[in-house]
């Protein structure tokens, strides 16, 4: 079963070749749409979530999640330059362990890039709502004025009703990729730049700032236990959500020159820029403000996203508190008496985090191309736009729920539920470089995984630590998404895949426009 329908490498290659479009990115602008996809909602938001389930200890989180990510970036790192194709994960499954696991890791990847999408639309709702209630136009008007009810601020489990904002933002990036892409190359480039003038004075500011007795007590809420979703490693498996993303650089493939050069490029530089960033944010946050977690009555840290939590931040002795703020950034800045600046840095957030909206959305829509072009989805999802030449079915159908999710859910949970997709889909990557290099050790590797046999067995351990420490709601979503992933795999794709008896056409899915036309570059 496992190896069972397994697609040729070189048939994979040869379908790309087919189907191509433009290869239009270099090495820098990979580079850049890395650090677009990744920094995003993990550090400007949830370095508040980090807090809570570890208190100063979520430095060590950051560490942890970085630590495993960069292992996974260096499996990931050999799959993508040796199989420069679309569909990520999914297409290297594909190529490895066949296509039943391929499906679910492509099921999983919704969750990491629809889910995520979501989770940092709400991330850009809470900063505007902070820009919305200290603002005052330059002097125009009283801050405060323009603040939305409350209702319309968050979700029903974070104290709110309906998130509008978070809502129009994801409906609007939709709109803007069924329109076309082409032209925003350096539209990312100007909000990453952005997103990096925040930060750069954010740290200037805070660093000075630091006491030191904010690091104590450093370990208040522990390790954590598996499935707890709390102490370093609970708060490691939420923040690795800040590093998400750098694997958006491989679905770029086919839309990349001499991508086995510059995809390894892409996801190895942009992950190591951020990893710098992360660092020197978190410590200067909890430095500047603290992060002592809230707890309940029984003394033990209230989980982040509940309506426990809500009520606890709504108590008017916690309206300061950094593990309660929706803009933590902006919030330290203000905390310190820098509240112009907290301003510009809300602004920042609300001009750049919509280009990571905007990244997960497409990653999401290239993925179900893919899999409709190798006939596992309806290829009615895949049909190109006659105008714009964007695939616009599935980007709307997509939005949509983006949309929805980012105006029921709190960033965290959307945060964890992404994490277990993402995790799942390195585990498989990672297995999928060890069973490559046995069955094929002799296929051309533009980039070589550094000590295999080290790095990969400790990339899926890496990648289950953190898994086994999401809270056990979400590891128990993770397999119910599954579960039914199976169900639609059997009562669909199975027999209307390429690979499926009968089925082989050699020209992608079935009925698809052998040479759809849509030509645009990603960006965000
Ligand atoms: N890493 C991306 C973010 O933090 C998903 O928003």
């Amino acid at each position: 079963m496992l190896f069972w329908r397994v697609k040729p490498l070189d048939q994979i290659l040869e379908t790309a070749g087919r189907k191509a479009l433009t290869r239009q990115l270099g090495a820098f602008q990979l580079t850049m749409l890395g650090i677009g996809a990744v920094i995003g909602t993990g550090i400007f938001v949830l370095t508040a979530e980090a807090g809570q389930k570890a208190g100063p200890a979520m430095m060590v989180a950051f560490v942890i999640a970085a630590v495993v990510c960069a292992l996974a970036a260096l499996a990931y790192a050999e799959l993508a330059a040796m199989i420069p194709v679309s569909g990520s994960a999914y297409t290297y499954t594909y190529g490895v362990l066949g296509e039943a696991l391929a499906w679910i890791v492509g099921w999983a990847l919704v969750l990491e890039y629809a889910v995520a999408a979501g989770a940092v639309s709400v991330g850009w709702s809470g900063y505007m709502n902070g820009l919305l209630k200290h603002i005052d136009l330059f002097g125009l008007v009283q801050p405060g004025t323009l603040e939305l009810p409350r209702w319309l601020q968050t979700g029903p489990y974070d104290g709110g009703t309906f998130n509008i904002l978070a809502f129009s933002i994801a409906l609007l990036v939709t709109w803007l990729l069924v329109l076309g892409t082409s032209k925003s190359a350096k539209v990312n480039a100007v909000l990453v730049s952005i997103k990096i003038a925040a930060l750069i004075a954010f740290i200037i500011i805070a660093l000075p700032a630091v006491n030191n007795q904010n690091f104590e007590p450093f370990f208040p809420t522990g390790w954590g236990s598996p499935m707890g979703g709390v102490g370093v490693l609970g708060a490691a498996a939420s923040i690795f959500f800040a590093y998400v993303g750098f694997d958006a650089v491989s679905t770029a493939s086919e839309e990349t020159k001499n991508p086995n050069r510059n995809i390894p490029i892409g996801l190895i530089g942009s992950l190591a820029v951020c990893t710098i960033f992360y660092l020197l944010v978190g410590y200067g946050a909890v430095g500047a403000a603290g992060s002592a977690p809230m707890v309940g009555a029984d003394g033990v840290a209230l989980s982040p996203g509940t309506p426990e939590m809500a009520a606890a931040c709504a108590m008017a002795s916690h309206a300061d508190a950094l593990v309660c703020s929706k803009e933590p950034l902006a919030h330290v800045m203000r905390m310190i008496g820098f509240g112009k600046v907290g301003n510009m840095i809300g602004l920042a957030a609300a001009v750049a985090l919509p280009s990571v909206v905007l990244m997960m959305i497409y990653g999401q829509t290239r993925i179900f191309f893919t899999m409709s072009r190798d006939g596992l989805l309806p290829e009615k999802l895949s049909k190109i736009h006659p105008k714009y030449h964007t695939p616009h079915v599935i980007t709307i159908i997509t939005g949509v729920f983006v949309a929805l999710f980012g105006a029921m859910f709190p960033v965290g949970i959307l945060a964890d539920i992404s994490n277990s997709g993402t995790l799942f889909a390195f585990i498989m990557v990672s297995v999928g470089v060890m069973i490559l290099r046995k069955q094929q050790p002799n296929r051309h590797r533009p980039f070589r995984t550094p000590l295999v046999w080290v790095v990969c067995p400790l990339a899926v351990a890496g990648c289950l630590l953190l898994f086994v420490n999401l809270s056990v709601y979400t590891i128990g979503l993770f397999f119910g998404w599954a579960a039914i992933g199976l169900v639609v795999y059997r009562l669909y794709g199975y027999n209307r895949s390429e690979l499926a008896p009968g089925n082989n056409k050699h020209g992608g899915g079935p009925g698809m426009d052998p040479e759809p036309k849509f030509h645009e570059g990603p960006q965000a």
